[in-house]
């Protein structure tokens, strides 16, 4: 468990015990095989202080847009969301990685348009990569910006900003020739230069073919455990939401233990047991102990 200070001059907090440095993209590329790369998505500041020592990646999702601001789909993510959210994140961490969603919108119309939100997301958050999503399709977009110094991460399978071109978010890779489709696209993908992939919501047989194909890690999300790292949206894994699909392991049941909370505190607040003496400034200060 890792404690914070408050730097006042520069309003940064400063992690005890002191963290090592950074994992880097060419780190995350070596553990290809080796132990899981674990990821978690996180959108603030504390929660990156919370995750960080447990996680080699941090994802800035735009599932923020359903998490944080209660949108439909990722669809409406703006990229202004994603740069408050992602400085946030790089604010509150220090070990991992932190890899930032291009929004729907912001990268689809050419490489150029590609590199020009991907540059504007890396000045002004200081994470250390872009994800994005497609397959074969993005593939020049991907070569692109990785010649151009942007490290990529790709996303394939079931693609949520194409909610409304695939109808839903039932899994993917069923039939012979979707599991082509999608396994091809991990490779087009893999080949642009992209340091890992994001495999979600794919039968478990076509994401070991996939993990087995490509030379860069792919990061399973309802995908199989052979995949070479996992990532879960945090408020899903803390069971946060309601719903819980599938691949969703909870691993806590946060929104019961903040409901009996919130109960807990209107419960003392009508009572007028909150706030007690020790919670009240009293109006002469007691000197320090020597
Ligand atoms: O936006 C997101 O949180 C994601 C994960 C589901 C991989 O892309």
């Amino acid at each position: 468990m890792s404690t914070y200070t408050v730097d006042t001059g520069t309003s940064r907090s400063h992690p005890t015990p002191a963290p090592a440095r950074r994992v880097t993209v060419p780190a995350i590329r070596t553990r290809k095989g080796q132990e899981p790369i674990v990821m978690l998505t996180a959108y603030t500041t504390r929660m990156a202080q919370l995750l960080d020592p447990h996680t080699e990646m941090l994802l800035v999702g735009d599932s923020l847009g359903q998490v944080i601001y209660g949108l439909a789909s990722t669809i409406p993510v703006t990229m202004e969301m994603m740069i408050a959210h992602g400085a946030a994140v790089v604010r509150g961490s220090f070990r991992s990685l932190v890899v930032i969603d291009m929004p729907f919108g912001a990268y689809e119309a050419s490489p150029e348009q590609a590199f020009v939100s991907a540059a504007r997301l890396l000045k002004d958050t200081g994470a250390a990569a872009v994800k994005l999503e497609g397959g074969a399709a993005m593939a020049s977009t991907v070569q692109f910006l990785v010649a151009r110094g942007i490290p990529v991460v790709g996303h394939v399978g079931l693609t949520p900003q194409a909610v409304n071109a695939l109808g839903g978010y039932g899994a993917r890779g069923r039939s012979d020739a979707e599991a082509a489709k999608i396994e091809g696209d991990a490779q087009a993908i893999a080949a642009a230069g992209a340091f890992a992939i994001v495999v979600e919501g794919v039968v478990e047989p076509l994401a070991r073919a996939i993990t087995a194909a490509v030379p860069c890690p792919t990061i399973g999300i309802g995908a199989s455990a052979a995949c070479d790292g996992q990532v879960l949206v945090i408020d899903d894994m803390l069971g946060l939401f309601e719903r819980t699909p599938r691949f969703v392991r909870r691993f806590d049941d946060l929104a019961a233990r903040i409901t009996n909370a919130a109960a807990t505190y209107a419960h003392a607040v009508r009572a007028r047991t909150f706030p007690a003496e020790a919670e009240l400034y009293p109006v002469t200060v007691q000197p320090l102990p020597l």
